[in-house]
């Protein structure tokens, strides 16, 4: 079999279909996002499950998230904490956060998820010293040059044994030229030398392949305190 990215789309389907991943809430979510003309950008599925594995693995009551979207992403977290758990998820537009709690809301999870909009940088400094905080579990999927600024965000709002995820580390490749001018290429750049060189965490890096094209996640173990 040649390995290409039809392949790599075929195996996400096949995947999604053997393990019976994406639900009706989750169809719907997707297409919704789409309808109302939101990029194609979130997580996959098997992404998805993996998310929700290991904010289960976390037993993570507390979910911060950067980057909302349609909400595709919030709602596996969202189905990883318990029905007393609370997630807050950051969103820079109106219109996407519209979207998302309209679908966090049909997913069951409008009352434990909570949509906040503004600029990012904006609002992490109010999740400090506030409950849910320190979270259990951080994702960060939103502006690519802003990583390593929610890296260290991160780092401030969670406690030891937390973990620290970060989608879209591997950009079809791009990561590995050093002197790339693409700000979202240089910003995971400038994260990955932040967590090399960061004692508070224990982290992997792993490239994917799938519907979304070659790309990867970041996760990261918060093994000691400040
Ligand atoms: N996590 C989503 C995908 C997020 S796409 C999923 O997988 O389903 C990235 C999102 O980050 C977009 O909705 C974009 O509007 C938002 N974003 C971009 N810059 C931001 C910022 N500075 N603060 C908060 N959100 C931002
Ligand atoms: C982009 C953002 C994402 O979070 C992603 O998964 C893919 C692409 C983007 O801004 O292009
Ligand atoms: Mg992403």
């Amino acid at each position: 079999m040649v390995e290409n990215s039809d392949t790599w789309t075929e195996v996400d389907a096949y995947l999604e279909r053997a393990l019976d991943l994406a639900d009706e809430t989750l169809t719907r979510t997707a297409a919704d996002a789409a309808r109302a003309g939101l990029p194609d950008i979130s997580i996959t599925a098997t992404q998805g499950k993996l998310l929700q594995l290991l904010t289960e693995s976390v037993g993570a009551q507390s979910v911060l998230e950067i980057g909302t979207l349609g909400g595709y992403s919030t709602i596996w977290l969202g189905r990883g904490i318990p029905e007393d758990g609370k997630l807050i998820t950051l969103e820079i537009d109106p219109n996407h956060a519209a979207v998302a709690r309209r679908n966090l809301a049909r997913a069951g999870l409008g009352s434990k998820c909570e949509v906040r909009v503004g600029p990012a940088l904006e609002l992490l400094p109010a999740l400090e010293h506030q409950p849910p905080a320190p979270y259990d579990l951080v994702f960060i999927d939103a502006d690519k040059p802003s990583i390593p600024a929610y890296f260290r965000w991160a780092l401030r709002l969670t406690r030891p044994g937390s973990l620290i995820v970060v989608d879209n580390v591997i950009r079809r490749g791009a990561v590995v030229d050093g002197t790339s001018t693409d700000p979202a290429v240089q910003g995971v750049r400038q994260f990955l030398e932040l967590l090399a060189a960061e004692p508070r965490v224990s982290a992997t890096v792993l490239q994917t392949v799938g519907r979304k094209g070659h790309d990867g996640l970041a996760v990261a173990l918060v093994v000691t305190g400040q």
